[in-house]
């Protein structure tokens, strides 16, 4: 199954995303963590990608399209994958058309900014897996480090109220058109679109998801 997860900043995809590639069995593609893995290794698009992140901005649909030809090109990618954060423009909707990939699903998760805003505060992220807590709505099991692998989780850069702010600008300038660039899609293909509500617990979403899935 291909799957696009669409929202803005902290609505919760990331969270749902592993849910998801977890039970589906699928890789789960997320160009901010790859971004941010570049970063971490200080590799040129990583130098080049920091100021652009941490301004809020979005990195071109040029870099992004590339990444993500690359990625779904491996072997993991034959029998599905996940989408979380791509496409984020009309450009880069149009550059996936272009691979002719087909998309089964696009999964909406919706949410107001003031939610948006008070969970942006709380996240804490675990750099190298992406793996996405919330200091009081999904706690990690022992505070400050991830489930996993036990190691010390952190603060986004990019979490920073004006940062935030600038983000959501962003979401609903260049990324909130494509709800309505897939709708019009779904009347013409076999493509399926969705919204769920991600005001409500993360497990609610998950069954929300699920039940549109199966
Ligand atoms: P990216 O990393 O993709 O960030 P984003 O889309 O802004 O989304 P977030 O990761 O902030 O939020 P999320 O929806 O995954 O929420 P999460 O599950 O963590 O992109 C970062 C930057 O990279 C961009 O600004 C851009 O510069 C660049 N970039 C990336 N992709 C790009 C592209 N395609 N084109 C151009 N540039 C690109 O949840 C948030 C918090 O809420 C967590 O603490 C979580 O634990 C908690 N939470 C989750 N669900 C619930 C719930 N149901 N109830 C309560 N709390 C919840």
């Amino acid at each position: 199954m291909k799957i696009i997860l669409l929202g803005p900043p902290g609505a919760g995809k990331g969270t749902q995303a592993e849910v998801i590639s977890n039970k589906l069995k699928i890789p789960h593609i997320s160009t901010g963590d790859m971004l941010r893995e570049s970063i971490r290794n200080n590799t040129p698009l990583g130098k080049k990608a920091k100021k652009i992140m941490d301004s809020g901005k979005l990195v071109s649909d040029e870099i992004i399209l590339g990444i993500i030809k690359e990625r779904v090109s491996k072997e993991d990618c034959k029998t599905g994958f996940l989408f979380d954060g791509f496409p984020r423009t009309i450009g880069q909707a149009d550059g996936l058309k272009n691979l002719n990939i087909d998309i089964d699903i696009v999964i909406e998760i919706s949410l107001s900014d003031e939610v948006i805003i008070s969970r942006m505060s709380g996240r804490r992220i675990h750099l190298s897996s992406g793996r996405s807590y919330h200091i009081e709505f999904n706690p990690p099991k022992v505070e400050g480090k991830d489930d996993l692998s036990g190691e010390d989780l952190i603060q986004r850069e990019d979490d920073k109220p004006m940062t935030v702010l600038a983000r959501l600008e962003v979401y609903k300038n260049q990324t909130d058109p494509l709800i309505d660039y897939y709708q019009q899609v779904e009347k013409k293909s076999d493509l399926k679109f969705v919204k769920v509500n991600g005001a409500n617990p993360p497990e609610e979403v998950s069954n929300e998801i699920f039940s549109n899935i199966e």
